[in-house]
């Protein structure tokens, strides 16, 4: 691995993807390579085959998936299991037969058990029933481990799993329909300021405690896996440090400028009352998050506050 190794990203304009090239980029390496759905589609096992026989990268992120909320998982769960294996199973098995050096797929918190013990370690994997709502997404996202693990020992090849918290930052989902909490929450602050700093209603009780971590911070770590061997295949990628929503609520609430009420509707579910990664493992090798809460969540708004004009034709 050097600064003109290939490197191929996949998925490279969403969220992580495009985090990860502009971090790449940043460091000084200069053969990146990127395409879109359009150009090439990952469920096309031939046309991921002729790709990596052509352009022979030396090392693969995979950060592309079909990515959604809750509604969308329960709604379409065979496109969230099968489109998810197609994808990963092509860039791996195409990683592991034109010799790719370095494979790092990236997965999410949701691979653990509902009722795992909290903080959430690697360890846990496979040892309990997963949260229903979003099982075809972690189904996949378990069997993309379990290949990476499995080249891994068969082959002793470079091929690391990495499972990010909740993630935030640029290019971020901010549509009230689909988005995560914190971007939704941003959106919700924002627009109650314009409406004369009118009350937000958020769900829930504000009690239940969860992690972020913000985007660029993930997009670090992926780098330092690249420019360090890491001795095992799984590691989860956070903070380490969870907040309830309602401090969350108010930071946000103070970062948008917002100065009206919150009303909690506790007619509304909570969801699991605590979520947070245990990172000692990633943090023993010698990564840590660098951005604190409210420093990534000004960067995040005044991200939106640049893009929002495009929020009706582009996702932000
Ligand atoms: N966002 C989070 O909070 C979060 C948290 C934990 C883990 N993660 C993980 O991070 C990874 C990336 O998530 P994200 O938030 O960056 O998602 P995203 O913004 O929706 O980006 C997904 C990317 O995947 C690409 N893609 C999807 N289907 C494809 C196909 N058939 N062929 C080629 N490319 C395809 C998309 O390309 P086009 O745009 O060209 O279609 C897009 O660039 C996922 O594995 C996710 O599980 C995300």
């Amino acid at each position: 691995m050097n600064h003109e190794s290939r490197i191929y990203i996949a998925g490279h304009k969403g969220m992580v993807g495009s985090a990860i090239w502009r971090e790449l980029e940043s460091k000084g390496y200069t053969h990146l390579v990127g395409l879109t759905s359009t150009q090439l589609d990952l469920k096309n096992q031939q046309a991921v085959n002729a790709f990596f026989e052509d352009v022979r990268p030396q090392v693969v992120i995979d950060a592309a998936a079909r990515v959604g909320g809750i509604l969308a998982n329960s709604e379409f769960p065979y496109p969230f299991l099968m489109e998810n294996l197609q994808i990963q199973n092509n860039l791996i098995d195409a990683a592991h037969r034109f010799d790719v050096h370095k494979f790092i797929f990236l997965g999410s918190s949701c691979i653990y058990p509902k009722l795992a013990p909290q903080p959430l370690q690697e360890a846990c994997l496979l040892t309990g029933s997963l949260e229903p709502t979003n099982e075809w997404y972690a189904i996949a996202k378990i069997a993309g481990v379990k290949a990476c693990e499995a080249i891994r020992k068969q082959y002793h090849k470079d091929f690391v799993s990495f499972m990010p918290t909740n993630l935030y930052g640029a290019h971020d989902n901010f549509d009230l329909e689909t988005s995560h909490v914190l971007p939704a929450m941003i959106r919700k602050f924002h627009d109650a300021k314009l409406a004369n700093h009118s009350p937000v209603t958020l769900w829930g009780s504000g009690t239940p405690m969860r992690e972020f971590l913000h985007v660029e911070d993930l997009a670090r770590a992926t780098v330092f896996a690249l420019e360090h061997t890491l001795p095992e295949s799984l590691y989860n990628v956070g903070t380490g440090v969870d907040i309830t929503i309602k401090a969350l609520a108010e930071i946000v609430q103070h970062v948008v400028g917002h100065s009206g009420s919150i009303i909690w509707d506790t007619s509304k579910p909570d969801g699991t009352p605590r979520k947070l990664m245990d990172v000692s493992k990633l943090q023993q090798q010698g990564w840590q998050a660098q951005i604190p809460l409210e420093a990534g969540i000004k960067q995040t708004y005044a991200w939106f506050l640049a893009h929002q004009a495009d929020y009706k034709t582009l996702r932000l």
